[in-house]
């Protein structure tokens, strides 16, 4: 059966294999959305009818997903689907400070208008006009009411580039929390491995604390992956935190540039595999650039590691425009 949109005024028939978020925008609705993955969450609407289907409402709370809420870049409804007009609710915050903690990082300190009750390791959704957003929690609630997030800055990046330009004040929505990337009680002397790539160290930061502030014993590992050597940030918090702790592990892993002190030069995945190569009743964390994240979740799998047991936040991007298209020679006499 062909699968139909109902929102307000609008009444799309979707197009074989079209998505709803796909007819939605076709139909001229106003619908944010970045990864089109069901990664970031910022396309989230809610059916007041019909099933926008299972697939659609993965990664969400039982209760969003009890009021209705979907993602509509995941969803391809069979049937009629009556979709809610408004957008999800949010509430307000203010920036307090941006700062340059790395090569084209910035951490972003938010003040919410409300207590935002969170697991550290979680993200958000930011909200700016149009834009949505995920970002990571680099923060705990046992720092206070203050979110933070360390946010990479691409040329391109409408949301990255007004974040790292914002003046102390300026107002953003903010939605969440989501995700699963978080440390749970319960096994105090299981082993835990985080790896991460660029600013995926926001989310393992704030899990390597709670885990120490909770009083894990067990062994923890964390290595950061970057291009080169100056691509690290917070190497001095890490290893003051590796130094005070007998059993936190920091480790950076450059794809290239000279081997040193703590810095081991290679392959992000062949690296960790070298360097833990039995991860059977591990607790895995896997942050940052997709392509990492997937490879390493395979690998760590592959070496015994249990599906369960691993937590992954793909930091999944709007996918690049298509390149124009080039032109071919001018036809004779055209
Ligand atoms: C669960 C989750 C958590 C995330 N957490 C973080 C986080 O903690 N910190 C963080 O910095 N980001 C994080 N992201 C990515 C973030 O949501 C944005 O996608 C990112 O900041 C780019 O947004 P933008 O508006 O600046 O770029 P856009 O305007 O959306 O993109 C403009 C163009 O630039 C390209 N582009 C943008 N960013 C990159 C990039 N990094 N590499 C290559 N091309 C790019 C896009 O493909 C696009 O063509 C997370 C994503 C997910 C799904
Ligand atoms: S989850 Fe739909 S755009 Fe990211």
């Amino acid at each position: 059966m062909t699968g139909r949109i109902r929102r307000g005024s609008l009444d799309v028939v979707l197009e074989p294999g079209e998505t709803a978020l796909e007819g939605l925008l076709r139909g001229g609705a106003e619908v944010p959305s970045s990864c089109r993955a069901g990664a970031c969450q910022a396309c989230m609407l809610r059916a007041v009818s019909g099933d926008p289907g299972s697939v659609a409402q993965q990664g969400l709370s039982p209760a969003l997903r009890e009021q209705g809420w979907f993602l509509p870049c995941m969803s391809r409804p069979t049937g009629e689907l009556v979709i809610e007009e408004g957008p999800p609710p949010a509430i307000g915050a203010a920036i307090v400070d941006v700062a340059e903690i790395g090569r084209a990082i910035v951490r972003v300190r938010l003040e919410p208008d409300e207590e935002l009750s969170y697991r550290p390791g979680q993200y958000v959704q930011l909200i700016q006009g149009e834009h949505v957003r995920a970002y990571s929690l680099a923060s705990s609630p046992a720092d206070g009411r203050t979110l933070e997030l360390h946010v990479r800055v691409h040329s391109l990046g409408r949301m990255s580039r007004w974040l790292a330009a914002a003046a102390p004040g300026a107002r953003v929505g903010l939605r969440g929390p989501a995700g699963s990337c978080f440390y749970t009680e319960g096994r105090a002397d299981q082993p835990l491995l985080l790896v991460g790539t660029g600013a995926g160290l926001a989310p393992l930061r704030a899990i390597v604390r709670d885990a120490r502030r909770r009083g894990h014993t067990g062994p923890i590992a964390l290595v950061h992956g970057a291009c080169d050597p100056t691509g690290f940030y917070l190497v001095d918090e890490l290893k003051s935190m590796a130094d005070e702790t007998g059993n936190f592990r920091y480790v950076r892993c450059a794809m290239s540039g000279e081997p040193s002190d703590g810095v081991e030069i290679g392959d992000l995945t062949a690296v960790t595999l070298r360097l833990f190569p039995c991860l059977k009743g591990w607790r895995i964390f896997l942050c940052g650039s997709p392509d990492r994240v997937n490879a390493l979740k395979k690998q760590c799998f592959l070496r015994g590691a249990g599906l369960k047991d691993i937590s992954a936040d793909a930091f999944l991007t709007a996918r690049m425009p298509p390149p124009p298209l080039r032109r071919g020679p001018a036809p004779p006499g055209g």
